[in-house]
């Protein structure tokens, strides 16, 4: 496993839809671990594979540190509620906004195996889900902030998606 190069803000590859992932194979399985130790290293709480350059449908997202979910084609089934709240993108460092987000999500997705399972998150973990899955449709949280970005200047884990 490797750390991946993140794409950053202008970047074309973050503006394009990404495409659904027909098979596991070995190319695939070595794109998420890299995908998760690139999270990692930067101290993301998620990563979209377009942020590593590639235009698939994966994502991966670890709101704990020691919780990580894998999400191939996923899908929202559900959402409810509303959360206004900073969010961050390690596309776009050193920035952060407010938007606004459901608070419940319900995704459905495939694992590794490539079977169904589905996720519910509330909270920052839904916030997640909805930031990570704008990725694979070419959209940035910048397109929906409310107000200014700001500027971080002390980067804290939680708010790097
Ligand atoms: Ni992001």
């Amino acid at each position: 496993m490797a750390i991946r190069n993140i794409r950053e803000i202008g970047e074309e590859v973050l503006t394009k839809k990404c495409k659904t992932v027909t098979e596991m194979t070995p190319r695939v399985r070595e794109l998420i671990g890299d995908m998760l130790d690139t999270m990692y290293e930067a101290n993301g709480v998620g990563l979209a594979a377009p942020q590593v350059g590639v235009l698939k449908r994966i994502v991966v997202i670890d709101t704990t540190g020691e919780d990580p979910h894998i999400l191939i084609n996923p899908r929202i089934l559900e959402s409810s509620g509303e959360q206004v709240g900073q969010e961050g993108c390690l596309s776009v460092p050193g920035k952060s906004g407010q938007v606004t987000r459901p608070n419940y999500v319900k995704v459905a997705a495939l694992d590794l195996n490539m079977n169904e399972f589905e996720l519910e998150g509330t909270e920052l973990l839904a916030r997640a889900i909805c930031h990570e899955l704008d990725h694979l449709d070419g959209h940035l949280y910048v397109e929906k902030v409310e107000g200014p970005l700001q500027d971080v200047t002390n980067i804290e884990e939680d708010d790097e998606e």
